[in-house]
C-alpha cells in the first residue's frame, strides 16, 4: 500500500481513485474559479533558493524545532481539516496517531467526527491544537474550547475568514450532503440531531457578527495560547497581535473561501514584517514538498501547515498513509536543508531565497 509511494502527488493520485465524487470534490474543491486553490501551488514556485556550500556541517541535519515554547519534531503541523471520517473509517482519531508517531502537533477541526475528549482518549499520547469556529450560540463554543483545553489541547486556532461559507461549486455540482448519521459532535450540539446537511448550512451555524474585542476576550479568558487562522494583510496581522493573540497562520482556508484573494506565499513576508516577532507566524495553503516548506522558513514563518496532503495520505491509507505523508514531507525537508547548507531549521533565512525571474515561472510546475 503506502509503501509505494514517494510523494504527496502519488498519495493524492490514490486518494482520488478511492474517495466517492462527492467527498472528493468537498476535500479537492476551492471557492468560484479555483484561481487561488491552483496559485497557492505556484506561488511556492515564484521562489528560489539560494543554497550555501561548504560553510556550515550538515553531517548531522535535524528538522526538530520548537514552537509556542515546545518541542516539535520537524516545523510542519497537521491543519485541521473538517469530516474526516468522510475520508477514512480511522478519521480524526487516525490523523492525531499519525501525527503522535511522527512527533509534530495536529490541529483538530471543530466540525471533526470525532469530539477533542474522544480523540485523546483514543490516539496515543501527542501535540494537539484545537481549531475554533466560534458558533451563534456562545454556550457551544464555550464548551467546546473547555473540552478541548480539558483534554490536554495545547492551544486554540480561531479561524476568523468564514463568516459565511464559500461558493464551493464542486460541492453544488455533485449535490454534495454530509451524509446522515455522520456523527459531528458539534454540529449535533447546535441543531440537536445528525440529519443529512449541505456544508454551507453548518456554516450559518456560525456567527457572522465576530470582532477583533471577541478576539481578545477569548485569548484573555483562555488558558492556552489562541492563534487566529485566516490572515492575508499585514494591517491584520497588526491588529491580531494589538489584541493579544500568540500567533497568526496565514492561509486563505486553502482557496476554498474568497477566491481571487492572493497565494499564502505571496503575502507570507509582509506579514512577518508587520508581527516583527512579536508572535508566531505559520503558514498554510499549497505546500506539497519539503522545498516549499524550507522556502516558507526562509521567508520567516516558524512553521507551516499541511491539510490536503495529510489527508490524501487518510484517505488512501488510513492512519498508516497520513503517517507515510508526514514521514516523506519530513525526508524531503531534511534533504533539502542540508542541500541548502542548514544544519537545522533555524538556520534558513532571507538570505536563502529570492524571487524566481518571471521568465521562469510556469503554471504547470
Ligand atoms: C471547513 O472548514 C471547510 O472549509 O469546508
Amino acid at each position: 500500500m503506502s509503501e509505494g509511494w514517494i510523494n504527496v502527488a502519488d498519495a493524492e493520485r490514490l486518494a482520488a481513485e478511492k474517495l466517492d465524487p462527492g467527498p472528493l470534490g468537498y476535500f479537492a474543491g476551492g471557492a468560484g474559479d479555483e484561481v487561488t486553490l491552483r496559485d497557492n501551488l505556484v506561488a511556492w514556485r515564484r521562489w528560489r533558493l539560494r543554497p550555501r556550500v561548504l560553510s556550515t556541517d550538515v553531517s548531522a541535519v535535524t528538522t526538530a524545532t520548537e514552537l509556542l515554547g515546545a518541542p516539535l519534531s520537524m516545523p510542519i503541523l497537521v491543519a485541521p481539516v473538517a469530516y474526516q471520517r468522510l475520508a477514512h473509517p480511522e478519521g480524526e482519531v487516525g490523523m492525531a496517531g499519525a501525527a503522535a508517531a511522527a512527533a509534530t502537533a495536529m490541529c483538530l477541526s471543530t466540525l471533526a467526527t470525532a469530539r477533542p475528549s474522544e480523540v485523546a482518549a483514543s490516539a496515543p499520547p501527542g501535540r494537539r491544537w484545537f481549531q475554533l469556529y466560534c458558533f451563534e450560540d456562545e454556550a457551544i463554543t464555550t464548551a467546546l474550547m473547555d473540552e478541548a483545553v480539558d483534554s490536554g489541547f495545547e492551544a486554540i486556532v480561531v479561524t476568523v475568514d468564514l463568516p459565511r461559507g464559500g461558493n464551493r461549486e464542486r460541492d453544488a455540482r455533485t449535490g454534495f450532503k454530509l451524509p446522515d448519521g455522520l456523527h459531528i459532535p458539534s454540529v449535533r450540539a447546535a441543531i440537536g440531531d445528525d440529519r443529512e446537511l449541505l456544508v454551507e448550512e453548518t456554516f450559518t451555524l456560525m456567527n457572522p457578527a465576530l470582532g477583533w474585542s471577541d478576539i481578545e476576550a477569548l485569548a484573555a479568558r483562555s488558558s492556552v495560547p489562541v492563534l487566529v487562522k485566516g490572515l492575508l494583510t499585514a494591517e491584520d496581522a497588526v491588529l491580531a497581535v494589538e489584541h493579544g493573540v500568540a500567533g497568526v497562520i496565514v492561509s486563505n482556508h486553502g482557496g476554498r473561501q474568497l477566491d481571487c484573494v492572493e497565494a499564502t506565499a505571496d503575502v507570507l513576508v509582509e506579514i512577518v514584517d508587520a508581527v516583527d516577532g512579536r508572535a508566531a507566524v505559520l503558514v498554510d495553503g499549497g505546500i506539497r514538498r519539503g522545498v516549499d516548506v524550507a522556502i516558507a522558513l526562509a521567508l520567516g514563518a516558524d512553521a507551516v501547515l499541511v491539510g490536503r496532503p495529510a489527508l490524501w495520505g487518510l484517505a488512501a491509507g488510513g492512519e498508516a498513509g497520513a503517517r507515510r505523508v508526514l514521514e516523506l514531507l519530513q525526508a524531503e525537508l531534511e534533504l533539502g536543508l542540508a542541500l541548502c547548507g542548514c544544519a537545522s531549521p533555524a538556520d534558513l533565512s532571507r538570505d536563502h531565497v529570492r524571487r524566481a525571474p518571471a521568465t521562469s515561472v510556469y503554471s504547470d510546475q
